[in-house]
């Protein structure tokens, strides 16, 4: 199957990653992947569309069972169909869940840098940002990321009422591990915080360590906890718009749905999605299982090529998706140069013809990193990085 993920797909007029930028550029940016998505997602669209009705559609109790049962087995975690909720992609829920668990004035804590419609989602409700920045070493060309605990404890105040959590994080890498879940969960609990977790990249684990989501650690952890979970970092279905929430609370569950069937705050998933969803965790493990180890080597290419030819320049060894995270502080780069205002990276966007996502957006402690998508073909990836070299040794900047 590495065949597969080897093949060029021409993906020119359907994809933001590929439309925003000049032909002659080759774009490293946008958090979706250069693969066809499984073939029995294809299959069972293509039976879908040869059906031929596409009203509006709200539920999938089979989907519903699966996910529970794919909890299970993943993670030990029990939870029952009726603990699944499906939202139109998880940017909305996120915003929804701030909605849910706090009101105009109180504030959400988080971990930054961070995926960047975090820091909005509390804005977008009247509610206020807490960024917990966390703790970064470089050593030898290597960035690693831990948690300040205390700082963030710190920063809760009387009016904080939810922990923002991404797991694995975008876009440092990091999967945390159980006793770094459990010390966020405890301070948490100890602080009536809700948490909501965002697990979008969870499936997409590199190495041996597995994911634990943290609503599993206890019932007491579940009961203040909303779970974000999707297909579409996994199976690469991004466009298709279908996320879901996990709730073991049956007052919190009623207030979400509420939120859709009474307050029409948001649309119900469209129909097509539920039946690409549900062949891919049905029937996907196979692709995703060939997907797991070109993305391990493309991230290991990835590292020991910029470690080799690059060595002004730092990143993470990513232990999860496909996002690398490449510190230019000491890489010669004026500092005015590192990024376009607004836009993708003056340097490597006009000297190697790369795009890649200015780290500022990320919030505090972005600056002055980059996050670059290795889920590409290998010879895309190698052409990026021999351009992106190029462009740093026309400058002496090696
Ligand atoms: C952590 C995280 N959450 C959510 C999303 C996007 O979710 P959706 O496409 O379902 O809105 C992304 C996409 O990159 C992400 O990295």
């Amino acid at each position: 199957m590495t065949q597969l993920f080897d093949t060029p797909v021409d993906r020119r007029g359907y994809s933001i990653k590929w439309d925003l930028v000049p032909p002659d550029v080759l774009p490293l940016w946008v958090a979706d992947m250069d693969f066809r998505s499984p073939e029995p997602v294809i299959r069972a669209l293509r039976d879908r569309v040869a059906q031929g009705t596409f009203g509006y559609h709200f539920d999938s109790l089979p989907l519903r069972e699966t996910l529970a049962e794919r909890m299970q087995t993943r993670y030990g975690w029990q939870i029952v169909p009726g603990d699944v909720f499906f939202m139109p992609g998880l940017v909305v829920a996120l915003n929804v869940v701030c909605r849910l668990t706090g009101e105009p004035g109180s504030s959400v804590i988080m971990h930054t840098p961070v995926y960047h419609p975090f820091l909005g989602a509390p804005l977008n409700n009247g509610q206020t940002v807490i960024s917990s920045e966390l703790l970064r070493r470089r050593a030898n060309g290597s960035i690693h990321y831990t948690i300040d605990f205390d700082a963030f404890e710190g920063a809760i105040t009387p009016q904080t009422r939810l922990f923002l959590l991404c797991n694995p994080h975008n876009p440092v890498g990091r999967s945390w591990t159980r006793a770094e879940l459990e010390r966020l969960a405890e301070i948490c609990l100890r602080h009536n915080l809700y948490i909501c977790s965002d697990e979008i990249h969870c499936d997409l684990l590199l190495d041996e360590q597995a994911h634990i989501p943290i609503a599993s650690l206890s019932p007491e952890v579940a009961a203040r906890t909303i779970t974000l979970m999707a297909p579409s970092k996994t199976f690469n279905l991004p466009g298709l718009g279908l996320g879901f929430a996990i709730i073991q609370d049956a007052e919190l569950m009623k207030k979400l749905q509420g939120l859709l069937f009474t307050q029409h705050l948001f649309p119900p998933v469209n129909t097509l999605a539920y039946s690409a969803a549900l062949a891919a965790y049905r029937e996907g493990q196979a692709w995703l299982d060939a997907l797991l180890p070109y993305l391990r080597a493309n991230r290991d290419t990835l590292v020991a090529y910029v470690h080799q030819h690059m060595p002004r320049v730092a990143l993470t060894c990513p232990e999860a998706t496909y996002l690398a995270w490449l510190d230019l502080s000491e890489s010669g780069i004026p500092s005015s140069a590192q990024m376009m205002p607004g836009s993708s990276q003056t340097f490597f966007w006009n000297e190697a013809r790369v795009a890649v996502q200015e780290g500022r957006i990320f919030g505090q402690g972005g600056e002055p990193f980059v996050r670059l998508n290795f889920g590409c073909t290998r010879a895309t990836l190698l052409e990026a990085l021999e351009r992106m070299r190029a462009a740093l040794d026309r400058h002496n900047l090696l």
